[in-house]
């Protein structure tokens, strides 16, 4: 039995079509439930609906065997994680903003005050820089916080952009793309990898990059695996 863990949210429905597209038929398990748990016995598959930025940890603790997840959230966590497969939906850029007219630097001797649910990525981004900044944590409705004097930047995912142009702010900067990701636990990966590949194959097989592009490739011995399988942890 494979225990999945799944983002719920906007993820969830794109998700859900994978796992059909790919042959597994889930039962009564939907976006409209509320219900954490899915039991599907006839696929050996059992479904955790989760927030976003808990799949790695469920994967991590090994709650879950397998998880699907933006890119965004693993590169804010840095989670002890396999990543074997972009699934190439969800497809968005985590993105620097500022008010349209206010893009360019104008502070340089102090620091610049950034809005930001993911505050690693964004110190990361600008002390590669060397812009010294001061990070202001926010969980939600990010682009507000330029309008009231609350920061100078945001860093935030951008999808379709519109959210941005509503309130009448600018992409500055590109930090990364980001697409959902097929995570597994380290462990999970040894003692259950038959079933485990063969979940990579079907979902590689429909998922929207033109190869279902591998990040890391899984082998069957600890040894190997430890040596060729690329972990998010950097
Ligand atoms: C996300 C993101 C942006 C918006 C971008 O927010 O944080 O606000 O989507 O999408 P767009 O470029 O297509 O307009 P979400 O809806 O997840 O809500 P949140 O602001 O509460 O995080």
């Amino acid at each position: 039995m494979l225990t999945i863990a799944l983002s719920k949210g906007k993820m969830l429905d794109l998700t859900l079509d994978v796992f059909r597209r790919a042959g597994y038929a889930l039962g009564s398990l939907s976006t409209e439930s509320r219900r954490l748990v899915f039991p599907c016995p006839e696929i050996g598959m059992t479904f955790l609906i989760v927030r976003p930025t808990d799949v790695p940890t469920y994967v991590e603790y090994g709650a879950a065997d397998v998880g699907i997840v933006g890119k965004d959230v693993l590169m804010e966590q840095d989670s002890d994680v396999y990543e074997p497969l972009d699934l190439g939906f969800g497809a968005c850029r985590i993105a620097v903003a500022a008010l349209k007219g206010q893009a360019s630097r104008d502070r340089l001797s102090s620091k610049i005050r950034v809005a930001t649910k993911y505050p690693k990525i964004t110190e990361r981004y600008f002390n590669q820089r060397g812009v010294p900044v001061e990070i202001v944590k926010l969980y939600g409705s990010i682009e507000l916080a330029p309008l009231v004097g609350l920061a100078d930047r945001i860093v935030d995912l951008v999808e379709t952009g519109s959210t941005l142009k509503a309130h009448n702010l600018v992409e500055v900067d590109c930090i990364a793309q980001s697409t959902a990701r097929l995570v597994v636990n380290r462990a999970s990966l040894k003692l259950k990898h038959a079933v485990v590949t063969e979940l990579i194959k079907q979902l590689r097989a429909v998922s929207c990059t033109p190869t279902g592009s591998r990040t890391s490739v899984p082998r069957k011995s600890s040894r190997g695996a430890r040596r060729t399988v690329r972990r998010t942890r950097k």
